[in-house]
């Protein structure tokens, strides 16, 4: 539903946007990650149409947002970085404002502003101005606009910014369960957000895309992503050294505690080492007490693909 093909921006001497390529099927929620001024809001900007881009093409069910744009642009939502919004009206009124635009009028505009208001629970404030709303649902008005028309693809920039958790858990359901039936891609800042949300996930540094995978399959990247920490019974840390010592995919291990015959290790594996370890445990009569393998933080992940080189986390 989103083809992005060589998209780059310049803004004068500065690249933004740095040929960068990538589809959205329906039913996937990509999520969109970087540091602050990797280029999100760019690409976005020119996804939506709102920015001409330098070089490259996007299209948007089928059509070319640039040749096509309002065609395109019927079929996007689009919740912006710096929503605008008409500070004079009520809420009621902006969505009324917003539904005509959209051609949504009578009947069909009521179920549309309806069906807004129920999912970003604008209720309490709909008779309230604009512009005496707080933060978090100054923001909520802006993504009611952006879905009022029920499009087929929307385009979030930070749609949890500013609100409470209890909102931001709602946002995340609901942006989890408008993806089974559109494409969507937002931008975000919280790395968990991307695991409870997202079916993928693109990170973006420096205008370029570092990585494009699964929540999953990114996590595995993290630097310390599959190391075991195990506790042994009956077991003395010189004996367990030599034993790990002789296992095919151990990198590296550590003692992390001894006492009373009960060691806890960390083990760096090069492999599958898990089975192995089960498996000398067993053959030692040592008893494992406890056992964990580290699945990777997401938050490791991006740290070590956007940070330069010296600030980097280290792979022990
Ligand atoms: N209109 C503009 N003119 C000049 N430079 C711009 C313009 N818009 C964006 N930039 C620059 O382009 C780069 C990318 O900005 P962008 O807003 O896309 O970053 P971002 O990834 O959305 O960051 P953030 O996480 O802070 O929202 C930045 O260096 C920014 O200063
Ligand atoms: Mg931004």
């Amino acid at each position: 539903m989103i083809t992005v093909e060589k998209l780059t921006k310049r803004f004068g001497p500065k690249l933004a946007v740095d040929n960068i390529s990538f589809s959205v099927q329906k039913g996937e929620v990509l999520g969109f990650l970087g540091p602050n001024g990797a280029g999100k809001s760019t690409s976005m900007r020119m996804i939506t149409g709102y920015l001409p881009p330098s070089a490259g093409n996007v299209s948007v069910c089928g059509f070319d947002v640039v040749e096509e744009s309002l065609k395109s642009r019927r079929r996007i939502g689009y919740l912006p970085e710096n929503a605008p919004i008409y500070s004079d009206m009520s809420v009621l009124g902006f969505l009324k404002f917003c539904a005509e635009l959209r051609g949504l009028f009578g009947d069909a505009g009521n179920k549309a502003i309806n069906r807004v208001v129920q999912l970003c629970f604008l209720q309490p404030v709909l008779h309230q101005s604009v512009d005496t709303l707080s933060k978090g649902y100054r923001h909520r008005t802006c993504l009611a606009q952006a879905i009022i028309h029920d499009p087929e693809v929307l385009i979030l920039d930070e749609p949890t910014d500013g609100l409470d958790p209890n909102q931001k858990h709602e946002v995340r359901t609901l942006i989890r369960r408008m993806g089974r039936d559109k494409a969507i891609i937002f931008s975000t800042h919280i790395l968990e957000e991307v695991e409870a949300a997202c079916t993928r996930a693109i990170i973006i540094d420096q205008g370029k895309i570092v990585a494009n995978g699964t929540p999953d399959e990114l996590k595995a990247r993290a630097p310390l992503a599959g190391t075991i920490i195990v506790g042994l019974r009956g077991a003395s840390w010189q004996s367990v050294e030599i034993e790990l010592g002789k296992l095919r995919f151990l990198e590296r291990s550590e003692l992390i505690s001894e006492s009373d015959s009960r060691v806890t290790a960390r083990l760096q594996p090069k492999g599958d080492l898990l089975p192995e370890v089960l498996e000398l445990a067993q053959r030692q009569r040592w008893q494992v007490e406890h056992l964990n393998v580290d699945e990777g933080r997401l938050d490791d992940v991006f740290r070590s693909i956007t940070l330069p080189d010296t600030k980097r986390v280290s792979v022990q």
